[in-house]
């Protein structure tokens, strides 16, 4: 029996996940203009890194007898990541967009921690989550000048 908060937590942690890993990838294919090549590979970067992630949150879900659900449907009607416009993407927008996702995303996991104070192994793993995200987030923003 998994501690109270940890399903909820973990669940809505692989949604975003998910959800980070399809935009990225849907980015990566449609990016455009100055710095083309540096962003859409570094989106593969972030892509493998969110992958991993989810991969790691959906198997701890499974570990303490819960039931990870990664369904596209599931991920559409509760991930907290907003979508992107479909098309073509400006490099510069891509970045901006994302940096800004990948930290909110971050942030909701953040703000979680301390619910999870008495299933460490959980709560360690979604440390390791956002420490991860952060450093995304910042390989990103250091593309512009700011
Ligand atoms: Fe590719």
């Amino acid at each position: 029996m998994p501690a109270p908060r940890t399903t909820p937590i973990l669940q809505a942690a692989l949604v975003d996940l998910i959800d980070l890993s399809l935009l990225a990838k849907q980015a990566h294919w449609n990016v455009r203009g100055t710095n083309f090549r540096s962003v859409h590979l570094e989106l593969d970067e972030v892509i493998d890194q969110v992958r991993v992630n989810s991969d790691d949150v959906a198997e701890r879900l499974a570990a303490v007898g819960a039931s990870p659900d990664g369904r596209a449907s599931t991920v559409a009607s509760t991930s907290k990541v907003p979508s992107i416009e479909p098309g073509p993407i400006n490099a510069a927008v891509v970045v901006a967009e994302f940096a800004s996702r990948i930290s909110e995303a971050a942030r909701r996991i953040e703000t979680a921690l301390p619910e999870l104070d008495e299933d460490m192994p959980s709560q360690d793993l979604l440390i390791e989550v956002v420490a991860g995200l952060d450093k995304a987030a910042w390989m990103l923003r250091s593309q512009t000048l700011s």
